[in-house]
């Protein structure tokens, strides 16, 4: 566990995710809006089945990783990567950010401890599919790195989970700063 402070001084936890978060998860999803929550699953009022709520909840945190960044109030974002089968140094990414905290650094600061994570397990890339009009997103990763392809209403991105390989930008100083900070800080396991 780690506590950070957002640009504007708001304190926040970052932490691995636990099977007894399941309430705060849930808590989050349902406020979750229906946009974001169509950007995240790329399906209408997506529904989460028991097996759904399991899956994402109940992770080894070395195949299946998911970090939970709270606020004040509780959970305000949460952020996964899963590894390949067919390709274990590689794993599909995902973040959410509830609708009030976005905007705020919460995403920059979520990366940025998922690339930590991943490299300290063998992890060298991420992939995160990416509707076109999700807007917030693409704008985010493709200040990372270009998209690699189209799949049907996606774009497919791949992205280093080393920071120096990333381009010199704005949002990449910001997320070489948290990974700096988390570096120095962070235990390993969360
Ligand atoms: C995409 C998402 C995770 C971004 O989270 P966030 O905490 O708002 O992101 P940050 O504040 O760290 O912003 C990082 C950068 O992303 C880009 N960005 C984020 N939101 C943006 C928006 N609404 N419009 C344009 N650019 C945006 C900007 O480049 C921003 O840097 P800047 O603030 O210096 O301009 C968030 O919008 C979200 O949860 N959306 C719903 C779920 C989703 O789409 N998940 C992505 C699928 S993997």
């Amino acid at each position: 566990m780690a506590r950070f402070r957002l640009s504007d001084g708001t304190p926040v936890i970052l932490r691995a995710l636990r099977p007894a978060d399941r309430e705060v998860f849930l808590a989050a999803f349902s406020n979750l809006s229906d946009r974001s929550r169509y950007l995240r699953f790329h399906k209408l009022d997506p529904r989460l089945r028991e097996r759904d709520i399991a899956y994402l909840t109940e992770v080894d945190q070395n195949n299946h990783v998911a970090l939970a960044v709270f606020g004040p109030q509780g959970g305000i974002a949460l952020g996964r990567f899963v590894r390949l089968v067919d390709e274990p140094d590689h794993a599909d990414l995902a973040l959410t950010v509830l609708d009030a905290w976005q905007r705020r650094g919460v995403a920059t600061l979520l990366l940025a401890a998922l690339m930590h994570r991943a490299r300290a397990i063998g992890i060298k890339s991420f992939q995160a599919s990416v509707l076109d009009e999700n807007r917030p997103a693409r704008a985010m990763i493709s200040a990372l790195v270009p998209p690699d392809h189209r799949e049907g209403a996606a774009w497919l991105y791949r992205l280093p989970t080393d920071p120096d390989l990333l381009p010199d930008n704005r949002l990449v100083a910001r997320l070489r700063a948290w990974h700096s900070d988390i570096t120095r800080r962070l235990r390993p396991n969360g």
